[in-house]
């Protein structure tokens, strides 16, 4: 009888039996009469032995001289060793070449380090590595419960065009084409204007796709294409968002947790880091143990995350400048600079939530906050141990009036947003959402000090090959 073909992953439902694995040669070692080549199949990776006593001469010598990555399928017996990593090791019995990988031209990503350029410039071959096999699993998941999180909590997926007529997020980050005779068109930027449309249409939405932006800054955080998940929630106000927010992130975190342990630890993650999401009832008291601010308001008492204004949050700067603890002090009113964001961040244990920025630095479509109207009533929540922003959001702006002078202000084309404005004459409402870049989130959750990483293959302002 023909050996059952299994997968690596499933290999403890086949302990004892002989089994046929189809993949690659990943790693091969040899010691005198005794072969240890490793073999991957894109589930894992598992050693396999072949003493040159137990195997057809044939067999011994395939492997013996097989070149890395070449494709293969094994047949062995699966035995349990609490030594190895996948907890098994296969007795290999035969090998079949599917292609041999000429060795004039060896696989390039050898298991010793390379430089970043080399790696990114063969990245369709880096990608099988198990680290970077792990961030893509990781990363599978993420998108996976985001979606989830959603669809299970009365939100209908909406998606909008990608390519659009106006811009959502300020024009100097605008990718621009032709469309056909006279018309440009921009690679979108946001779904937001479309789901406020498709949220006043059914109540709760969100879309989920990928979004660009001709960032002309090189930083480990920016893609030129990157994917995003925004909810958009009619008769919502900036507080429903936030809980939303902390309710979102907590299950995406714990559903990464739930089944990626063992792809942490190959990517080197301290998952200890990410716990105190998932444990925490609510955030501390203000002045707690190991939190530098006094300051920040806790918000509804049922918050996980801290939550604090933008003047909290300068506060918190000012504070750190005069100790020594920041190079550069923060000017009240500018939007904050990355050691800003990672020094607010890194006084917490899990993200946190600053709000109400002056409207000056914010777009032109979010919503004043009438207790102070140069405020914006907006939110960004920052990932703990300095990784940033994740997500930016907003309750938008309901008034046609306003909503039309903030247009002509930013001088953006009246014309091309007239069906926006439309949505503030038919029926309009208080209604708020966010959007989380999902390359943002695996960095963080994976531990990634560059998004390059988080994507199949990043787009950035200086690569689009391969
Ligand atoms: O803060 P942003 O610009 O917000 C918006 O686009 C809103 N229209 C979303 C909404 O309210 N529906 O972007 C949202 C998130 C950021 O917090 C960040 O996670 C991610 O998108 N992001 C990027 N990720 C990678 N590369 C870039 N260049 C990014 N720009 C934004
Ligand atoms: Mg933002």
């Amino acid at each position: 009888t023909t050996p059952a073909v299994a997968t690596i992953a499933s290999l403890s439902q086949h302990e004892g039996q002989t089994v046929t694995l189809r993949g690659w040669l990943y790693n091969l070692r040899a010691s005198g009469k005794l072969l240890f080549p490793i073999f991957r199949d894109g589930t894992g990776t598992i050693q396999g032995i072949v003493p040159k006593a137990a195997v057809p001469e044939a067999v011994f010598e395939t492997l013996k001289s097989l070149t890395l990555e070449s494709s293969l399928s094994v047949t062995g017996k699966v035995r349990a060793d609490s030594r190895a990593p996948s907890g098994y090791e296969l007795d290999v019995e035969d090998v079949e070449v599917i292609q041999r990988v000429p060795d004039e031209t060896p696989f390039p990503i050898q298991l010793k380090e390379a430089g970043v350029d080399f790696l990114m410039e063969h990245r369709h071959l880096w990608l099988r590595t198990p680290r970077q096999s792990a961030i893509l699993r990781v990363r599978a998941t993420i998108m996976r419960a985001a979606a989830e999180y959603f669809d299970t909590n009365g939100f209908i997926r909406t998606d909008p065009p990608i390519l659009t007529p106006n811009a959502c997020e300020g024009t100097s980050e605008l990718f621009e084409m032709d469309y056909f005779d006279d018309d440009k068109a921009y690679l979108t930027q946001s779904g937001q204007l479309y789901i406020e449309a498709t949220a006043l249409a059914l109540g709760k939405v969100y879309s989920f796709g990928p979004t660009f932006r001709a960032e002309k800054s090189k930083t480990r955080r920016h893609l030129t294409e990157f994917w995003m998940i925004e909810p958009e929630v009619a008769y919502a106000g900036l507080d429903d968002i936030m809980d939303l927010a902390e309710a979102f992130i907590t299950h995406i975190v714990s559903r990464v947790l739930e089944s990626h342990r063992a792809d942490l630890k190959v990517i080197g993650r301290d998952v200890t880091k990410l716990e105190p999401i998932l444990t925490a009832q609510a955030a501390p008291e203000p002045g707690a143990p190991g939190l530098a601010s006094e300051t920040w308001d806790r918000g509804a008492t049922t918050a996980k995350f801290p939550r604090l204004s933008y003047d909290e949050a300068h506060a918190m700067l000012e504070k750190a400048f005069a100790e020594g603890k920041l190079e550069n002090p923060h000017q009240y009113g500018d939007d904050f600079g990355s050691p800003d964001e990672t020094y607010i961040s890194s006084q917490f244990d899990r993200p946190v939530m600053v709000h109400r920025y002056p409207a000056a630095i914010k777009a032109f479509y979010m919503q004043p906050d009438p207790t102070d109207p140069s405020k914006a009533l907006c939110v960004d929540v920052l990932a703990p141990e300095g990784y940033g922003e994740i997500i930016g959001g907003s309750q938008r702006v309901d008034s046609y009036d306003l909503l039309k002078s903030r247009i002509e202000e930013h001088n953006l084309p009246l014309a091309a947003f007239q069906w926006y404005l439309d949505l503030r004459k038919y029926g309009s409402v208080p209604h708020a959402g966010f959007g989380m870049g999902i390359e943002r989130v695996v960095a963080w959750l994976c531990g990634l000090d560059h998004v390059r990483e988080t994507i199949p293959f990043a787009r950035t302002l200086n690569r689009i090959y391969p």
